[in-house]
């Protein structure tokens, strides 16, 4: 498809999003489906990202990704958001703007996908971190579990958190061995992880057999955790499936189209094996 004066425009928005794989991602189920389409990345340095979001209406665009650090902010620019943290942003025929969250579903499609029958097995959640990330994949987990616990290294973040759900929890960062023990399901939510940064002592010994353990981070796409994980032989969860399936989702809302997740994982494999 040739980029004309009617293709319509999406992007990833966030600081930074050099290294984003939404652009591949995105783009390959637009060429799938000879869409009209074209997907950029754009950066976004602004006091007021609200109304930087806000104004790319004003440029005819027809949706966006929002990520770190401006996922409130796309939920304030909306004239309507489904939860006061928003990842997609969709601009309606009549100028409006709305706002959605797909990561917290984007996570149980994930989880759906490696352990079909997860809610026969896991009652009870650990997530560490308190960020938005948390608790888009708290709030999609809690209808489903007895509980939710959040570990967190600022443990007010946790306790804010933790009060939005009715079944939620809070542990000390020193009980993280006691919280890795209990939980049925395990899911690292904190940037921790990400290449080049600081490893953690996670505690996978104490992990009970059964345990899933899932890693939101997917550059490196094994993080310290999962190799630990798998060298215990638990189920362990990437965080590539969680990157398609809220891309997925949002792919889906923009153009009522059900995308193929399968190619996505196969492009995103190739870049991030190189
Ligand atoms: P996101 O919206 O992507 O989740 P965020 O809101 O900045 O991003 O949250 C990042 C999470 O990673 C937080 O839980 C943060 O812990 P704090 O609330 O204590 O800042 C966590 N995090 C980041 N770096 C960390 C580190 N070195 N050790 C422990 N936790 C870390």
């Amino acid at each position: 498809m040739t980029i004309n004066a009617a293709t319509r425009v999406f992007a990833v928005i966030g600081d930074p999003v050099s290294h984003s794989l939404s652009p591949l991602m995105h783009n390959g189920w637009i060429a799938d489906h000879g869409i009209d389409a074209a997907y950029v990345a754009l950066p976004l340095r602004s006091d007021d990202p609200a109304a930087a979001l806000r104004a790319l209406g004003q440029f005819g665009f027809s949706g966006a990704n929002v990520t770190t650090p401006y996922k409130e902010a796309a939920a304030r620019a909306a004239d309507a958001a489904d939860d006061v943290v928003a990842n997609t942003l969709r601009w309606e025929a009549n100028g409006a703007l709305a706002a959605f969250n797909t990561d917290g579903v984007g996570f149980v499609a994930a989880l759906a996908e490696a352990v079909p029958d997860w809610r026969a097995r896991v009652r009870r959640v650990l997530i560490v971190g308190a960020g938005g990330a948390a608790i888009a994949v708290g709030k999609a987990l809690s209808p489903d579990v007895d509980s939710v616990f959040f570990i967190n290294r600022t443990q007010t973040r946790a306790d804010a958190v933790a009060a939005m759900l009715g079944n939620g929890g809070v542990l000390g960062w020193q009980d993280m061995e006691r919280g890795f023990g209990a939980a049925d399901l395990i899911v690292q939510a904190t940037s921790l992880g990400l290449a080049g940064g600081p490893a953690l002592e996670w505690p996978v010994a104490l992990c009970q057999e059964h345990a899933i353990v899932a890693d939101i981070v997917y550059r490196p796409l094994e993080t310290d955790l999962l190799m630990k994980a798998r060298a215990r032989s638990l189920v362990a969860i990437d965080g590539l499936g969680m990157l398609i399936h809220q891309g997925a989702r949002a792919f889906e809302l923009w153009f009522g189209i059900r995308p193929n997740v399968g190619k996505a994982r196969a492009r995103l494999m190739a870049v991030l094996q190189r």
